[in-house]
């Protein structure tokens, strides 16, 4: 049966919402899966990537960078990864990725531009949109609370953007990158 290794970075919990539900449609064409947040995992206790039919990467994006468990990954394995890219799939979720006019450059600039210096090439990449949660309790505190509030004001022009989870995450274009992972790494 075929084995699809899912990785992914994040640091207030919307990557994991993706990487959910790439898991889940992956799943869903009979393909067993093993899922790791590398932040929790120690590096060295994942499996090689020869036991593995696809990999899959994402990362969220912070001041423009990938989380550090995500870069600390890519860079120790990136001679297996650059062996098995043309079943390797890479994303990231981001703001930039939020505006669809915008999704071209934030490939380019966190994902195209970043890999090539380590001579990596995916065979399928994508950015999609982020989330800001704003509701009590989130993640998001203090004066990083206070310069998104005021980003969303002043550039979304959301009047009063406390109190609300503000969700840019298009399902569709998340469940088609799955779908098409998925056709890529069957002809193998
Ligand atoms: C403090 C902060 C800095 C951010 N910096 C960027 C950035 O430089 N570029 C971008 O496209 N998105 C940026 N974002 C948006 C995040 O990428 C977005 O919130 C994403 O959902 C975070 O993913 P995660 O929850 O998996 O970490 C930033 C968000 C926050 C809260």
């Amino acid at each position: 049966m075929s084995k699809v290794l899912i990785l992914y970075g994040t640091r207030y919990g919307t990557t994991k919402g993706i990487s959910d539900e790439i898991e889940k449609v992956i799943q869903e064409k009979g393909i067993t899966t093993e899922s790791y947040n590398l932040k929790e995992q120690d590096l060295k206790e994942i499996p090689p990537l020869q036991e593995y039919d696809g990999i899959i990467i994402g990362t969220g994006i912070k001041m423009k960078k990938w989380t550090k468990a995500v870069k600390k990954y890519v860079q120790k394995r990136k001679s297996e990864l650059k062996k098995r890219q043309s079943t390797l799939g890479f994303y990231v979720c981001c703001g930039v990725a939020s505006k669809k006019s915008d999704i071209s450059k934030a490939i380019n600039d966190y994902i195209t531009l970043k890999l090539q210096k380590l001579g990596i090439q995916p065979a399928l990449i994508d950015a999609f949109g982020g989330a800001y949660d704003l509701t009590e309790g989130s993640p998001i505190t203090g004066i990083t609370r206070k310069i998104v509030v005021s980003i969303m004001k002043s550039e979304e022009g959301i009047e009063n953007p406390e109190g609300k989870m503000h969700d840019y995450r298009d399902w569709e274009q998340i469940r088609n990158f799955a779908n098409k992972f998925g056709e890529l790494f069957k002809k193998y």
